[in-house]
């Protein structure tokens, strides 16, 4: 007896694929068919590991042939398993641009209490000292703080019209607009979001806010590297992202994370830089002494292994940490070395920015131009 191949499609033609409305042939799941004599081989390719969809498919194809070609066909199926169709473009999973915003910065960290919003809130007000026209999004949803830094904790966003839509309001303080979670829950509500919940709010905060036209949006991050983080990724046209982190090695292991995650390949976030925060704590009384109490340089040794930039170092000084609590920034108090430090740090990241929109294809929310001063980005 010898089969022939035709004849074992024509029989696999007969087998419906399950919700595709085609047969097993069409739908692209038959790869090959090997005939000998009485015998053969048919390798097929699903989408799906699921066991009884491959077990379905395997009875399926022994009947179909036995039936229709031979009833004592020796046949033997080979499954091999691959994702279904192609991923999507990187555009259709940034989502939509937005219009008006020109770069989007998001903070992260990997650990917690690293300094994420202090570094944001100190970046915001430097910006918005250059010149640029800044955005600070809190979407830490489990810790909101820019209300408190920014000293706007009673504020709530009014409705404005803008066309013949109703958008919110960003509170406004140190030349920075300001929208967070915090806005809209209690200060001792314990809030639980799923990571599709809090981007939809998130979503919301963005796209149906009256932000006006922003060179920067910097958006600062909840800690770690979970759902949430993922959900905020893909639906945002994320320019790119920093990584805070301190000099110690549970910090500098969890920033390695945050870095593997913007650049794994369905985020794809390009990684602007790491900044390393509490680099040495500095007395007040002893101005010119440094001490690594969390270690020396651990966050610039990680930016050259993971060969992103390092964009600079901010110190442990009790006036940063007092400046966060009472809501105004320390970076805002002039000819001081803290504000030095931001202003070199935001350079670098303004400067990062600029790179980054040169040799990176650009997505639809990203423009640059160069602003007198600093070759910088501004619309
Ligand atoms: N360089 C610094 N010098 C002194 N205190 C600092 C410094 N950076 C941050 N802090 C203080 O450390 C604490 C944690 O900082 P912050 O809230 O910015 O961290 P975070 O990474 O945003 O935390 P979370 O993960 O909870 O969001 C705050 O009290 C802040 O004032
Ligand atoms: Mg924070």
């Amino acid at each position: 007896m010898k089969l022939e191949k035709s004849e074992i499609l024509k029989a696999l033609e007969t087998i419906t694929v399950a919700g595709e409305g085609k047969n097993m042939v069409e739908s692209g799941a038959v790869k090959n068919v090997i005939t000998f004599g009485d015998e053969v081989i048919v390798d097929l390719v699903l989408g799906t590991p699921a066991l009884h969809i491959k077990k379905r498919a395997e009875v399926d194809v022994l009947k179909a042939i036995h039936e229709h070609v031979y009833e004592k066909a020796k046949v033997k199926v080979n499954i091999k398993i691959e994702a279904p169709a192609a991923q999507p473009q990187k555009n259709e999973i940034k989502g939509k641009p937005i219009p008006g915003i020109t770069n989007i910065i998001a903070v992260a960290s990997g650990k917690g209490g690293v300094g994420k919003s202090t570094v944001t809130s100190n970046l915001a007000v430097t910006l918005a000292k250059m010149g640029f026209n800044v955005g600070l999004l809190d979407a830490d949803i489990y810790g909101p703080s820019a209300p408190i830094m920014f000293d706007v904790e009673r504020e709530r966003p009014l409705s404005v019209k803008v066309g013949n839509q109703s958008k919110m309001k960003p509170i406004e303080n140190y030349g920075v607009k300001i929208l967070s979670i915090g806005f809209f829950t209690q200060p001792n509500q314990a809030v639980v979001w799923r990571g599709p919940m809090a981007a939809k709010a998130l979503n919301q905060m963005i796209f149906d806010a009256a932000w006006g036209e922003l060179d920067f949006l910097l958006l600062d991050l909840p800690p770690g590297t979970g759902d949430i983080h993922l959900s905020i990724m893909q639906s945002l046209p994320i320019t790119g992202a920093v990584v805070v982190s301190t000099p110690q090695n549970v910090a500098l292991a969890d920033a390695r994370k945050g870095v593997a995650m913007f650049q794994q390949d369905s985020i794809n976030v390009p990684v602007l830089g790491i900044i390393e925060n509490m680099a040495y704590f500095t007395p007040e009384e002893l101005p010119n002494n440094k001490y690594y109490i969390f270690g020396k340089e651990g966050a610039k040794y990680l930016a050259e292994d993971l060969e992103v930039p390092f964009l600079g170092e901010i110190p442990l000084v009790q006036s940063i940490r007092e400046a966060g609590d009472v809501g105004r920034p320390a970076a805002l108090q002039t000819a001081t070395p803290i504000e030095k430090a931001f202003e070199e740090i935001t350079k670098s990241v303004v400067q990062e920015v600029v790179n980054r929109n040169e040799n990176l294809p650009p997505t639809e929310a990203i423009k640059i131009t160069t602003m007198a001063g600093c070759s910088a980005v501004k619309k």
